[in-house]
C-alpha cells in the first residue's frame, strides 16, 4: 500500500518524500523532470536509508506525465496505492502570466486525468497543493480559511478553479477524501544539504536569490519595496520550513484515514517576517554576505500575509516548529553544497 506523490521529486515533494518513508509509508513518485532531476531519487535514498532500509516496493520512481492517462492507468495498476498528494505543476506567477496556456495546460489537465484515473481505480484519497495565492489580497490578518477567495494571475485562477473543482467533486460522490493544503511560503531546506530549492535561471522568489549572493553566485538582492504599511516599509510573508511543510503532509495522509471528507487547511507559522527580517537572519547565518538595495515595488506583490494555522493544529495535529535562523542555515548548507 503506497502513497502517490506526483511531482516528488521537486523542492516540496521530495521533502514530502522523506517524511512518508521515515514514517513507514512506502511511496511511489510520479515526476516528468521538467523542474528536477533523477539524481533527487538517490538523495532521498541516501537520507532515508540509515533509518530504513528501501527496495522497489517501499520507494519506486517513474519518469512520466501526469497528463499522460495511459501512463497514469499503468502506475496504479502496477501498484496498490491508497492516497496520492498532487504537487506536480508549475508554479511561477510571472511565467503564468506570460503563457498562461501551458498553466491551464500543465496544471488542469494534470488533475483531471489523475482524478479520472483514481475513480477507475477506486483511489478515494487525495491531498492537494494549493497556495496562499487563492486569498488574493486579504482583507485583514491573519488569514483563515474561510476567508473570501480570489486570484490575481493565471497561476493562481488554476489553483482556485482545482479546489472549486475538488468541492463538485466531493459534492457528487462523498466517499472521496480531500484535503486541500493552502501552503503559505516555504523556505529552507534538509539539513543534510542534499535536497533544497534550485530553480533554473535567476530566481523569482526571495529566499533562493538571497542564498544566491551569499553565495557570490549573484551580485545584490533588489528589495521590491520599501514604502510598504509594514513595520519597516519591506513585505511581509508567512515563511514556513520546507521540513514542517512536509511533516504537514504525513499529517494530512493520516487524517485521510480517518474518512474526513472535504477539509482545507492554511500550512503557515502564523508569524509574518518583511524581507529586512529576512536578510538580517541570513546575514547573522552567513557572515554579512548579503548585499541589498531597495527598487521600486514589484507589480501584483501584496504588503503582507500571514496564515492563522490554528485548525491545522487542532485537527491534523500539525504546527510548525523550526524558527527563522534554521530557514536561514538550511538554506545557506544546501547552497553551498549546490554547485
Ligand atoms: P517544484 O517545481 O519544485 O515541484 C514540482 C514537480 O512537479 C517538479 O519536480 C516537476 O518536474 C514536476 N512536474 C511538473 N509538471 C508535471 C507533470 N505534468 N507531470 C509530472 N511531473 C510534473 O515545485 P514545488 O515548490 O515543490 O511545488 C509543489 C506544489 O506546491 C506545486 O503544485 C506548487 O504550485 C505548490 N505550491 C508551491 C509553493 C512554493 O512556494 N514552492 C507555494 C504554494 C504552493
Ligand atoms: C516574498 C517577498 C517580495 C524577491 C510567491 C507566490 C505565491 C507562492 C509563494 C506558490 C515579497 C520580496 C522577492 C526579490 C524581494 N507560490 N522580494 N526581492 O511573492 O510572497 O509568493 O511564492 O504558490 O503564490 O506569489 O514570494 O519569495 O517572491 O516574495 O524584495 O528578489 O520578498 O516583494 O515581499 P511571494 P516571494
Amino acid at each position: 500500500m503506497s502513497v502517490l506523490l506526483t511531482g516528488g521529486l521537486g523542492y516540496i515533494g521530495s521533502h514530502t518524500a522523506v517524511e512518508l518513508l521515515t514514517s513507514n509509508e512506502d511511496v511511489v513518485i510520479i515526476d516528468n523532470l521538467s523542474n528536477s532531476d533523477l539524481s533527487v531519487k538517490e538523495k532521498i535514498k541516501k537520507i532515508v536509508e540509515p533509518v530504513r532500509k528501501l527496495d522497489e516496493n517501499s520507494f519506486k520512481v517513474y519518469v512520466g506525465d501526469v497528463r499522460d492517462y495511459k501512463f497514469l492507468d499503468q502506475v496504479f495498476s502496477e501498484n496498490k496505492i491508497t492516497s496520492v498528494i498532487h504537487f506536480a505543476g508549475l508554479k511561477a506567477v510571472g511565467e503564468s502570466v506570460a503563457k498562461p496556456l501551458d498553466y491551464y495546460d500543465n496544471n488542469l489537465i494534470s488533475t483531471i486525468n489523475l482524478l479520472e484515473v483514481m475513480r477507475a481505480h477506486g483511489v478515494k484519497n487525495f491531498v492537494f497543493s494549493s497556495s496562499a495565492t487563492v486569498y488574493g489580497k486579504a482583507k485583514s490578518m491573519p488569514i483563515y480559511e474561510d476567508f473570501e477567495t480570489g486570484a490575481t494571475n493565471p497561476y493562481g485562477r488554476t489553483k482556485l478553479f482545482i479546489e472549486e473543482m475538488l468541492k463538485d467533486i466531493y459534492n457528487s460522490d462523498k466517499s472521496f477524501n480531500f484535503i486541500i493544503l493552502r501552503y503559505f511560503n516555504p523556505i529552507g531546506a534538509h539539513d543534510s544539504g542534499l535536497i533544497g530549492e534550485n530553480p533554473n535561471g535567476i530566481p523569482n522568489n526571495l529566499m533562493p536569490y538571497i542564498s544566491r549572493v551569499a553565495t557570490g553566485k549573484l551580485e545584490c538582492l533588489s528589495i521590491f519595496g520599501n514604502d510598504y504599511n509594514t513595520k519597516d516599509g519591506t513585505g511581509v510573508r508567512d515563511y514556513i520550513h520546507v521540513v514542517d511543510l512536509a511533516k504537514g503532509h504525513v499529517c494530512a495522509v493520516k487524517k485521510l484515514k480517518t474518512n474526513c471528507g472535504l477539509k482545507i487547511y492554511n500550512l503557515g507559522t502564523g508569524i509574518g517576517y518583511s524581507v529586512l527580517d529576512i536578510v538580517n537572519a541570513y546575514n547573522q547565518v552567513c557572515g554579512n554576505k548579503v548585499k541589498f538595495k531597495f527598487v521600486d515595488r514589484r507589480p501584483g506583490d501584496i504588503d503582507i500575509c500571514y496564515a492563522n494555522a490554528d485548525k491545522a493544529y487542532k485537527e491534523l495535529n500539525w504546527k510548525a516548529e523550526r524558527n527563522l535562523l534554521d530557514m536561514c542555515k538550511t538554506s545557506y548548507n544546501f547552497e553551498k553544497h549546490n554547485k
